[in-house]
């Protein structure tokens, strides 16, 4: 069987997603998560683009050694220096060129003559040449661009040295059969070919990204890029666990192999769901909270007596937990350790330790503790790590008659213990305005919502908001029993960002 290389782009055009932003700890962390899970090359980041972006892809390059680590660049210069000075410290540096191809953007946006790109595309892969062997180049918007111009450039990069070339379908307009045309028009018609990688990059804005990929892949593509959940610029792009779990579920059909652990693709999802604020939807194929659910008697009976009758997949292949068992208050720190690593973490010692006060915090107040309980606590705890304020209590007095009033008490970066009060329109406005009074940063609250992450009355209920502030959107997540304080803790966890982004830009 062939390998595919799987190329993810979560940390770049994942992060590219409206409202997505992570800081730099977040995006080592799926850095790390993606490096377990096995994928080839990690897109890192765009450095030009800002500091930010520069000093978490240099960080990735330091710190993950096994895949490839790759920078986008602009097919300028300044670009094409600012992604090597990057990943230079990589065990394996990769610096990606694109430059747009199309009429349509080249004659409304870059207003450049054919020749004039096919002479830029050419001298600036030489430029990264220079730098590093490792050389990608994408034509932007290929897919709607004369096949035969597309031939020209690719045979003129690969002269001037590129490795990889990508074909990405930006603006999610390709369907399955044209696209796989244009891929196998360029195996046939561009003479050094054999020199370089083909690969696909998908969007989804006709929910086509990932019919589009393996279409390609069924036409002789080696390298696609994806990204977790999908996550992506408008729509989004391909999905990594779908493609990856296409190739696995019909070796039969493809023919084709990759290097992922597909058992941790559940946790891989989870943890860019967490840190990007992006809830994966219910009956979304792989990761969704229903993939893997039989309602229907019919099914049910089917799969009590034999699995295969109706599911494709072993759910424990993607990394869903085995073990439905729940844990409660009489559960000791061994199971819970076991749980932990079944749902795919593997924390420090003071985490752990953490971790499991929280469990048994919670144990006292629900009577069973499912696997999404402990997913839900042990996210809340990691987003106390790096906080400047704590929010250390919250106390409302509402109801239909009263005033909505609510007391907090903080804890600021020195250790002083800061407390004060607020009426509100209601008791979760009345939290945040407290909490205004003693922070002092302003901001606007774009986005609130409240899930609970199990059934029941005494489920913990997870809130997700967003704020902006400066033209930035900053999320924030908070998960307790008591809705109100997760709403006081969201509302804290976005602040925290927001006064950490300002700090890091001073
Ligand atoms: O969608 C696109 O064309 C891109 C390129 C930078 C590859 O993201
Ligand atoms: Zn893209």
């Amino acid at each position: 069987m062939e390998r595919v290389i799987i190329f993810d782009t979560t940390l770049r055009d994942g992060e590219q997603a409206a409202g997505g932003t992570l800081n730099i700890q977040e995006k080592l962390e799926i850095a790390r998560q993606l490096e377990r899970l096995r994928v080839d090359v990690i897109e890192a980041g765009f450095p030009i683009s800002s500091p930010g972006d520069f000093e978490a892809v240099s960080l990735i390059a330091r710190e993950v050694r096994t895949p490839i680590i790759c920078g986008l660049a602009r097919a300028h210069p300044g670009d094409i220096d600012r992604a090597w000075a990057a990943v230079k410290e990589a065990e394996h540096p990769r610096i990606h060129v694109f430059l747009s191809a199309s009429d349509i953007h080249r004659l409304y946006q870059l207003k450049k003559s054919r020749e004039e790109i096919l002479q830029t595309s050419h001298d600036m892969v030489a430029r990264a040449k220079k730098y590093v062997d490792d050389v990608e180049f994408s034509p932007m918007d290929a897919s709607r661009t004369e096949p035969e111009y597309i031939y020209q450039i690719l045979e003129t990069v690969i002269d001037a040295g590129a490795t990889t070339l990508n074909i990405p379908d930006t603006v999610g307009y390709a369907i399955p059969d044209e696209f796989g045309g244009l891929i196998g028009g360029i195996l046939k018609n561009v003479p050094n070919i054999h020199r370089a990688i083909v690969s696909v990059h998908c969007h989804n804005d006709l929910g086509l990204a990932v019919a589009n990929s393996l279409e390609s892949l069924k036409r002789g593509v080696r390298q696609v890029e994806c990204t977790i959940n999908g996550i992506g610029e408008r729509a989004g792009n391909a999905s990594l666990e779908e493609i990856v779990m296409a190739i696995k579920t019909r070796g039969d059909f493809f023919n084709l192999t990759t290097n992922v652990d597909t058992r941790q693709i559940y946790r891989a999802s989870r943890l860019v769901s967490e840190l990007t604020g992006f809830p994966v939807q219910p009956n979304k194929a792989i990761v969704g909270a229903n993939a893997f659910r039989h309602e229907s008697g019919i099914h049910q009976d089917g799969v009590i007596k034999m699995p295969i009758t109706y599911e494709i997949m072993d759910p424990r292949t993607v990394g869903i937990p085995a073990s439905s068992l729940v844990l409660g208050k009489l559960s000791g720190r061994h199971a819970f350790k076991e749980r932990l690593a079944e749902l795919g973490y593997s924390l420090s010692e003071e985490d752990f330790n953490r971790a499991f006060s929280a469990f048994k915090e919670l144990a006292d107040k629900k009577k069973e503790v499912t696997n999404k309980d402990i997913e839900s606590l042990v996210a809340e705890e990691q987003r106390t790590v790096s906080e400047t304020y704590h929010l250390d209590r919250v106390q409302v007095s509402c109801g239909d008659r009263g005033i909505p009033t609510a007391a907090v008490r903080l804890i600021a970066p020195d250790g002083q213990v800061l407390a004060d009060a607020a009426l509100g329109t209601g008791p979760v406005d009345a939290v945040y305005k407290a909490i205004n009074r003693l922070v002092g940063v302003s901001n606007v609250l774009t986005e609130f919502s409240v899930k609970s992450v199990t059934e029941g009355i005494d489920a913990i209920g997870e809130v997700l908001i967003r704020i902006e502030s400066d033209g930035i959107t900053y999320t924030g997540r908070g998960a307790d029993t008591d809705v109100i304080v997760a709403s006081g803790k969201a509302y804290m966890n976005a602040l925290n960002r927001l006064l950490a982004a300002k700090k890091a830009a001073t």
